[in-house]
C-alpha cells in the first residue's frame, strides 16, 4: 500500500503550526517554582518563627541546633556552623527536587525553554541529552533519594509528636489541633511524592530482567509504579503543602492565626 511521505522542517526558535495555548504550562510552572524559590529562600534565612508549642515547620527539620525541644543539639558540634538550621538542611530536599525526572522536564521548559514545548522550536539544532556536563550531574537524583527517604522518617515523627500537647502542668496529652493535620498531609503528599520516584522503582525492581516469581518485587514495583503514575500531582501538591506547613507555623507562632483544638 503506498504511504504520504511527510517532510519535516526544522523550525525557528518558537515556531510552530500548534494553535493551543501551548506556552500556559510553562508560565505557569515558571510562575510556581520562582514564587516557591523565593519564599523558601526568604523563610530560611529567617531563623525565626518556624515552631509554634509542638509544631515544627518542614523547612527546619530537623533542627539540629537549637534552645528548641526540637533540637538535636544545644550546642553547636565544631562541623555545624552557625548559621540558619533551615540552610543546614534545606539542600537536600532541594536537591531532591531539583533533580528529579518530573521536575527537570518542566522546567528545562520553563526556565530555558530547551525545548519550549512539543512540536515547537527549540533553541539549539544539536541534542546532547544529560549525558555531558553538567547536566550529567542530575545523575544523583538517586542518592538524594535516600535523604529523602530519611528526611520522611523525621517529618513522620513530627506529625506524630503535633498530636500531643502540653498542659499547663507540664503534662502531655494527646489532641488534634488544625497544626496537626497540617503536618500529617505534608508528610502524606511528601511520601506519595517520595515513594513514586523513578529512581525508587527501579531501585524496587526495575533493574531485574524479570518479575515473575520475585513476589516481594513485582509488588514492591507495582506499587512504586501506581504512585509514579501521578508523579507530577503529587509533586506540586506536595510543594504547594510543604511550603503552607512552614506558612501555618509561622503565622500561629507570629499570633496572627491562631490553632484550633478539635480534640
Ligand atoms: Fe521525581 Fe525521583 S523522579 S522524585
Amino acid at each position: 500500500m503506498a504511504q504520504d511521505v511527510v517532510q519535516l522542517t526544522r523550525r525557528g526558535f518558537g515556531e510552530t503550526t500548534r494553535r493551543d495555548a501551548w506556552w500556559v504550562p510553562q508560565v505557569g510552572a515558571f510562575v510556581v517554582l520562582s514564587s516557591f524559590l523565593a519564599y523558601a529562600t526568604w523563610a530560611a534565612f529567617q531563623n525565626a518563627h518556624y515552631e509554634y508549642e509542638q509544631y515544627l515547620s518542614p523547612f527546619y527539620s530537623p533542627l539540629l541546633v537549637g534552645d528548641s525541644p526540637h533540637a538535636w543539639f544545644r550546642q553547636a558540634p565544631w562541623f555545624i556552623p552557625a548559621i540558619s538550621p533551615a540552610l543546614l538542611i534545606l539542600p537536600f530536599p532541594a536537591g531532591f527536587r531539583f533533580t528529579c525526572y518530573y521536575y527537570r522536564g518542566t522546567y528545562y521548559k520553563a526556565f530555558w525553554a530547551d525545548p519550549p514545548g512539543c512540536a515547537v522550536g527549540e533553541p539549539r539544532t544539536t541534542y546532547l541529552g544529560e549525558r555531558w556536563f553538567p547536566l550529567v550531574l542530575q545523575n544523583v537524583h538517586r542518592y538524594f533519594l535516600y535523604v529523602a527517604l530519611l528526611f520522611l522518617i523525621i517529618l513522620g515523627l513530627d506529625a506524630y509528636r503535633g498530636y500531643w500537647f502540653t498542659d499547663a502542668g507540664g503534662a502531655k496529652h494527646f489532641g488534634i489541633g488544625i497544626g496537626s493535620l497540617v503536618l500529617t498531609l505534608n508528610v502524606v503528599l511528601l511520601s506519595g511524592y517520595t515513594l513514586g520516584c523513578h529512581s525508587l522503582r527501579h531501585l524496587a525492581g526495575g533493574y531485574l530482567d524479570r518479575l515473575s516469581g520475585r513476589p516481594v518485587r513485582r509488588t514492591a514495583y507495582e506499587c512504586v509504579s501506581c504512585l509514579n503514575r501521578g508523579h507530577m500531582n503529587w509533586a506540586w501538591a506536595s510543594l504547594f503543602w510543604v511550603a503552607f506547613t512552614d506558612i501555618y507555623v509561622r503565622l500561629c507562632s507570629m499570633g496572627i492565626w491562631h490553632d484550633w483544638r478539635i480534640l
